[in-house]
């Protein structure tokens, strides 16, 4: 069933573990989470960024949500709207179906600029008091997560915490943590602590803790009841980054989150864990691989398939990792 993410990420916080949250853009993603979600038994959240709905547009990417939900009735799902610019975005989202939305109040409406703490505060507050009035979740976002878009906190070096604090002033602050969900009533808040998103996250193989758990431990701290997300959580697989490469890919070298950091930032206090860039690198893997050693295929269905699986392991990897596996 459709479910709200409030009530997963409880779920999780009890029984102490993490949900990876997926980007979702098109049928083959959607059928390899649900396919991992269904072999391990775990709850499933599912998102779709402003770049997904401008690819695939809101309806398809609803109604093959929706056809998750009815594939898989065991299995709990949220909706969720990822990285939300206004209140207007998330107001429609709501208004279709969606059982989550991220008011992403850290940056103006243009997406790009860092906004005031004030004008974040007031537009989570206004997506919270309509979102609960009808049973919605909603995710805010405070300090500066490295993006595409910007490039801030981009390409640490990956040699820990001694790199990370170069950049102190761009992680969540507790204090100001404890003082926006006070100010707005966030069910689920995305925190600063060293991530960035996409594939060039860390230059050189992480040497030590790229997370800063200390961090994560005072927001944990300060916050108890607002479940912590962790942006840019993908581990850009070393494995597929080679296969891209082999078969005429040119991506060049670079390092993800290790996935035992990411577990033990779930033992303090990290919920959500958003990932994007894992599945597009299985995906663009296997598909590259797949047309290279099968000259003569054209069936679509060939490399789509051979997408699914390569995504779905790496689903079923973090299902299990995450401690997630068994929840459903
Ligand atoms: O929030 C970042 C996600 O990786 C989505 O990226 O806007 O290219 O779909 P996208
Ligand atoms: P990655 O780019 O690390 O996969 O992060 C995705 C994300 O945070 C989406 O909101
Ligand atoms: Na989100
Ligand atoms: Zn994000």
């Amino acid at each position: 069933p459709l479910v709200s993410m409030r009530q997963l990420l409880d779920h999780a916080a009890e029984n102490g573990y993490g949900l990876p949250a997926f980007n979702v853009n098109n049928l083959e993603q959607i059928q390899a989470i649900m396919e991992a979600a269904a072999e391990t038994n775990s709850p499933v959240i599912m998102q779709g960024s402003a770049g997904a709905r401008k690819y695939a547009g809101e309806p398809y990417l609803r109604h093959l949500i929706e056809a998750a939900i009815e594939t898989h009735p065991d299995i709990p799902i949220v909706m969720h709207q990822d990285h939300g610019a206004s209140p207007a975005i998330c107001i429609q989202s709501m208004r279709s179906g969606f059982s989550s939305v991220m008011m992403d109040g850290s940056l103006q409406e243009d997406a790009k600029t860092p906004a005031s703490f004030e004008y974040n505060a007031r537009v989570s507050k206004h997506v919270v008091d309509i979102a609960h009035a009808i049973g919605v979740s909603v995710e805010g976002e405070l300090g500066c997560l490295g993006s595409l878009e910007t490039g801030m906190g981009e390409k640490e070096d990956g040699h820990g915490a001694e790199g990370a604090l170069s950049h102190d002033q761009l992680l969540t602050d507790p204090n100001e943590a404890a003082e926006f969900v006070k100010a707005t009533g966030v069910d689920a808040l995305a925190i600063a602590i060293g991530t960035s998103h996409g594939a060039y996250k860390f230059t050189r193989p992480p040497t030590g803790a790229v997370l800063r758990i200390d961090r994560i431990k005072e927001i944990h701290a300060r916050i108890p009841n607002t479940h912590l997300v962790m942006h840019g959580s993908s581990s850009v697989p070393q494995d597929w980054l080679k296969i891209i490469n082999q078969y005429g890919g040119t991506m060049g070298e670079t390092y993800g989150v290790p996935v035992e950091e990411i577990v033990e930032g779930i033992k303090h206090g990290v919920r959500k864990i958003n990932i994007d860039t894992d599945l597009r690198m299985a995906s663009t893997g296997a598909i590259r691989k797949y047309l290279a050693e099968n000259t003569k295929d054209f069936d679509p269905r060939k490399y789509f398939a051979a997408a699914r699986k390569a995504m779905k392991e790496i689903c079923v990897a973090r299902y299990t990792a995450f401690g997630c596996a068994g929840q459903a």
